[in-house]
């Protein structure tokens, strides 16, 4: 065990028991796939973005978002938005359910989001983005982050700006994805940034970006000193990366990745709780993609992708699973549907 990297840290008065952070991704980061990254060792699952016009409309769809099992907690919840009294009101109501964090998004780059000022939009409206959050702040107990980018463009990178006024302004820790709005997702992530803002900062700084595997996680740590990782597609498929994370930070053995088998066995769990939690046919469709994430790299693995993209029932998918990952013994998988 590595005596400088703490086991656990604090966002505000919520104690986070690890320092590797599933990160929020739409259409993704849902109540079964929140349930497997946690049980593969992520510390704090946060859900998907939800609209805080949605909430306040009281939409009956958005408010399916916010279902989460007890298991999950320390669980945060992000919302995104651009006017202030709405998103302090769709606070509240996150914070009746049961949510131990609020997220702002201040990073959504997607233009049906921008067009409503909210996500990375308010990068560029500082004054408004520093109402919204003293206006949450005010309305909630519970501790409050921000997810940023770097800043819009070249010309406006002003995460340090945002990082500082998000402080002043009581937020209880900034998590930064460091490109700018102009990148989308292309080119590395500056980390540096991470470590810049880490060294201006006093509350925890959460870096996200590109890390893949346990050793990124690690290097991430010690170069920017950041008190967390948060992690989106490197979970993709790839659940077991918290548990990787996990032992490289705390310098133990690295696991051995899991066998096809043990993907598996992972991803039919995966499968029960998407069906058990949406319903069949949902649940199973949303799942065609996972299992074309699990399969990644695998041998044969395009033909179960072609296959796994026409299943709509339960029974078909787990046949297609149990075959191309080699589970002989279906008798003794009764465990992964407990
Ligand atoms: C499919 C997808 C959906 C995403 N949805 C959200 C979202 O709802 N809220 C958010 O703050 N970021 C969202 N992100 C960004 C991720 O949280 C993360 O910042 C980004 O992917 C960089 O981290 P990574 O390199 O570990 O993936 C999304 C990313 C992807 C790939």
């Amino acid at each position: 065990m590595n005596p400088f990297i703490k086991d656990h840290f604090f966002i505000g008065k919520v104690k986070i028991p690890g320092r590797a952070l599933l990160a929020p991704m739409a259409g993704i980061t849902d109540m079964p796939f929140r349930l497997i990254a946690k049980k593969n060792g992520a510390a704090l699952v946060v859900t998907e973005m939800v609209s805080a016009v949605a909430l306040v409309k009281n939409n009956s769809r958005t408010f399916d978002l916010l279902s989460f099992d007890v298991c999950e907690h320390p669980i945060s919840v992000q919302i995104f938005g651009a006017e202030p009294f709405i998103m302090a009101e769709a606070a509240k109501i996150v914070e009746d359910r049961g949510f131990d964090i609020i997220d702002i998004n201040m990073g959504c780059p997607i233009k049906k989001v921008i067009k409503q000022g909210a996500g990375a939009a308010l990068l560029k409206e500082i004054e408004k983005a520093k109402e919204i959050i003293a206006k949450v702040k005010k309305a909630v107990k519970i501790p409050l982050t921000v997810k940023i980018r770097s800043g819009w463009d070249k010309s406006s990178r002003n995460f340090l700006e945002i990082g500082y006024m998000a402080e002043q302004e009581g937020v209880d820790a900034v998590i930064l994805h460091p490109r700018l709005k102009r990148d989308g997702f292309s080119g590395k992530a500056r980390w540096e940034d991470i470590s810049e803002l880490k060294s201006r900062l006093s509350i925890p700084v959460i870096g996200n970006g590109d890390i893949k595997k346990g050793d990124d996680a690690k290097r991430m740590i010690e170069t920017t000193n950041c008190d967390a990782v948060m992690i989106g597609r490197g979970s993709l498929g790839n659940p077991w990366i918290f548990k990787e994370v996990n032992a490289a930070i705390t310098k133990e053995r690295i696991p051995n990745p899991p066998s096809r088998e043990q993907k598996g066995i992972i991803l039919l769990k995966h499968l029960y709780l998407a069906v058990k939690f949406k319903g069949e046919l949902r649940g199973v469709r949303e799942m065609r993609k996972h299992m074309g994430w699990y399969s990644k790299g695998l041998a044969a693995g395009s033909n179960f992708r072609k296959l796994a993209h026409q299943v709509n029932t339960f029974l078909q998918a787990k046949a297609l699973i149990i075959d191309f990952f080699h589970l002989k013994d279906e008798d003794s998988l009764g465990w992964a549907f407990e």
